[in-house]
């Protein structure tokens, strides 16, 4: 067993529940559209869930932060991604991009492209990230039916994610669509075509930004570099040890962190304050820049966009709910669902702007954790009240649907009506 149990089974175990037969790996149309009453089945009645293929889904908020933080589990799983996968560039940016590294490996390439993310190096964005909501805002103004995702949220994260890559802002549809079919085979149960099509996706990914690594190549080193491709090829030419590989896979890495998870973030949050009208009138009032970043918090919290990640222990784990995880073992947090733990947050399923403190892991923990931060919460921070303030009629119309997609939990289309 990949888990011995030291609690008893509570009482509503035996209640009967949609969840009963719960598998990550065959995940009913339910769950994409509202994954939280299964993580609440889940960390009432077995916090510490064997899936089908012996891995261990955490769903506790103390078990995910403990596992998250213990230095001991790995991320490398490169014989299971192997199997998964099979050879090819998706293997390849799934065990060479520092997400899939160990230190030492993992901290040298995240010191390289670390000081773009620093509070300061982010700071230098606000102004173009203003510019871009407004931009977009204006544009709307003539349509009065949306689709939210596609005309507004997704349309920010690109152009700022492209700016700091240095490659044209034309180009961010294209870089979408090759992200998606990137991430999405890292969900528990994909088909054989999304794997070819992660494979074909990484390649030509591959291709595109070799262009601009060899365009800064044969360029004059630049002191401060003014793009992450130029700062990828300043380390390259003062040797440091990076290959060229390496180079790639951070940027695929880098630039799907940094679109997909903060789209995701904008159609929830919006989603959220839309079916919560006195939230949406306290984000559209905001003047106080320390409400609003307490309100983003929360909608970190509430939406996390990023819900499942996955450790394997090299030791016997000990878990804060009780139990122990063996060696070798696959294991899962669930910080979608940390973040709903009524043990740490109080009526975790109210969306509550003012929510204060708020210890949400949507970013995750340990050194793993989100190396863009500070750039989602500027970009949200500036386009929900933007978007509340100039729209405060904005809702919904028929034709709401999500991504099946579990890792990362996100919205397909969203119609609304601007008012
Ligand atoms: C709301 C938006 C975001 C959320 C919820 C989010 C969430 C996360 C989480 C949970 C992790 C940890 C993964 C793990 O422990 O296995 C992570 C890592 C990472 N994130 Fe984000 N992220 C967001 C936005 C961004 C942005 C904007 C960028 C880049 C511009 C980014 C780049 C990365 C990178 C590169 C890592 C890997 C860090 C490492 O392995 O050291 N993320 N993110």
């Amino acid at each position: 067993m990949a888990i011995q149990q030291t609690h008893s089974a509570p009482a509503e175990k035996q209640v009967h529940s949609a969840t009963e037969d719960f598998d990550l790996f065959q995940l009913p149309k339910t769950y994409y559209d509202n994954p939280y009453p299964f993580f609440k089945h889940l960390r009432d009645n077995e916090p510490a869930h064997v899936n089908s293929d012996g891995s261990v889904l955490l769903t506790r908020y103390d078990d995910v932060k403990a596992v998250w933080r213990d230095l001991s589990g790995v991320v490398n799983r490169e014989a299971a991604y192997r199997e998964k996968f099979g050879e090819g560039p998706l293997l390849e940016q799934h065990t060479t991009s520092m997400l899939f590294r160990d230190p030492p490996d993992h901290d040298r390439l995240r010191e390289v492209v670390n000081p773009f993310f620093t509070q300061f190096g982010i700071e230098r964005l606000r102004v173009s990230v203003h510019e871009i909501v407004a931009k977009l805002l204006d544009e709307l103004e003539d349509n009065k039916d949306i689709d939210y995702v596609a005309d507004f949220a997704s349309r920010i994260p690109i152009q700022v994610i492209c700016d700091i890559f240095g490659v044209p802002r034309a180009d961010g549809p294209r870089i979408r669509d090759l992200g998606a079919q990137v991430l999405f085979p890292l969900n528990p149960a994909v088909s054989a075509e999304a794997i070819a099509a992660g494979h074909k996706a990484t390649a030509e990914f591959k291709a595109y930004l070799l262009d601009y690594v060899n365009f800064w190549r044969s360029q004059p080193v630049e002191e401060t570099p003014s793009n992450i491709i130029s700062a990828l090829v300043k380390a390259e030419k003062s040797g440091q040890q990076i290959s060229e590989n390496e180079m790639l896979h951070m940027c695929i890495l880098v630039l799907n962190g940094g679109h997909e998870t903060t789209t995701n973030l904008i159609g929830l949050s919006t989603l959220a304050l839309i079916q919560n009208r006195d939230q949406f009138e306290r984000m559209a009032m905001a003047t106080d820049a320390s409400v609003v970043a307490v309100g983003i918090e929360e909608c970190l919290r509430y939406a996390s966009p990023l819900q499942l990640q996955g450790r394997r222990t090299t030791r016997e784990v000990a878990i804060p709910s009780g139990g122990t995880i063996a060696p070798n073992t696959e294991v899962i947090v669930a910080q979608a669902s940390a973040n709903r733990d009524e043990r740490i947050f109080d009526s975790p399923e109210k969306f509550d702007l003012d929510r204060r403190p708020n210890p949400h892991l949507a970013f995750g923990a340990g050194i793993h954790v989100c190396l863009g931060r500070p750039l989602a919460r500027l970009e949200a921070s500036i386009a929900l009240p933007a978007i509340t303030k100039r729209f405060p009629k904005l809702d919904l119309r028929e034709g709401l649907s999500f991504n099946p997609n579990a890792r990362f939990r996100g919205i397909r289309t969203m119609p609304v009506t601007l008012g």
